[in-house]
C-alpha cells in the first residue's frame, strides 16, 4: 500500500535551504512509489496556541487562521518530515508554534507513526541539531504510536540558496525520502 508522507518546511525566507531540501526529500518519496504532500509555512498565518483548552472538548481551535488544513494533513499522514532552520540551536519558532497548535489531536485517533527531522544550520558541528531533536521528541512523546524515525542536520549553510553550492546534502534528503 502507498504510504502518505507529509513534508512540512518551516523556513519563511525565499529560496530557503529548508525548502530545497524538502523538495528533494519529496522527490525521494515519489521515487519509492509513495504519496507525498508538501506544505510550506511561508505565507501561512499560524497564530500562537492560546492555551484555552477548548480544542480538548471540541477537537477544533477557536482561532481561524491557516492551521486547520495543515492539521488535517498531519492527522492523515503515515510519516511526517519536518524541515526546519536551526534558530538558537533549536527548531524555528514557527515550527514550535505549529506543534503547539496540534493539541486538538491529543488523545484522539491519528495516523502518523514515523516522524523525521531535517534541519539546516550555519554551524557545521556534528551535534548542532541535538536540542532541535530533543524538542521534537518532546512532541512525539505525547503521541504513543509515533516515534522519532531519524533525519539529519545540513550544516555549514548560512545564506539562502547556500545549498546550491553545497549539493552534498541533496542526495541525503533524496535518500531519506526514498527509505520511508
Ligand atoms: C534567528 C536566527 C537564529 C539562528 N540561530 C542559529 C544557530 O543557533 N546556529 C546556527 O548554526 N545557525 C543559526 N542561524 C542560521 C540559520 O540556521 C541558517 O541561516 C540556515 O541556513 C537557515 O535555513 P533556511 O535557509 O532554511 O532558512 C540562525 C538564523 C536566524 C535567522
Amino acid at each position: 500500500m502507498r504510504k502518505k508522507v507529509l513534508i512540512i518546511s518551516s523556513s519563511l525566507r525565499h529560496h530557503s535551504n529548508s525548502e530545497i531540501l524538502a523538495r528533494e526529500t519529496a522527490r525521494g518519496v515519489r521515487a519509492a512509489g509513495n504519496e507525498v504532500q508538501y506544505v510550506s509555512l511561508k505565507d501561512k498565518e499560524i497564530r500562537y496556541c492560546l492555551g484555552c483548552m477548548s480544542c480538548i472538548k471540541t477537537e477544533q481551535c477557536v482561532q481561524k487562521d491557516d492551521v486547520a488544513p495543515i492539521l488535517a494533513d498531519m492527522k492523515e499522514a503515515y510519516a511526517i518530515v519536518f524541515v526546519s532552520p536551526i534558530y538558537y540551536y533549536s527548531i524555528s519558532g514557527q515550527l514550535k508554534t505549529l506543534l503547539d497548535r496540534t493539541l486538538p489531536f491529543y488523545e484522539r485517533p491519528y495516523s502518523f507513526r514515523d516522524i523525521y527531522l531535517i534541519t539546516v544550520s550555519a554551524d557545521a558541528a556534528e551535534d548542532t541539531a541535538k536540542r532541535a531533536v530533543v524538542t521534537l521528541e518532546g512532541w512525539i512523546d505525547c503521541f504513543d504510536k509515533a516515534r522519532f524515525a531519524g533525519g539529519f542536520n545540513a550544516g555549514g549553510l548560512n545564506d539562502a540558496n547556500a545549498i546550491e553550492e553545497h549539493t552534498e546534502w541533496l542526495p541525503k534528503a533524496f535518500a531519506l525520502g526514498k527509505q520511508i
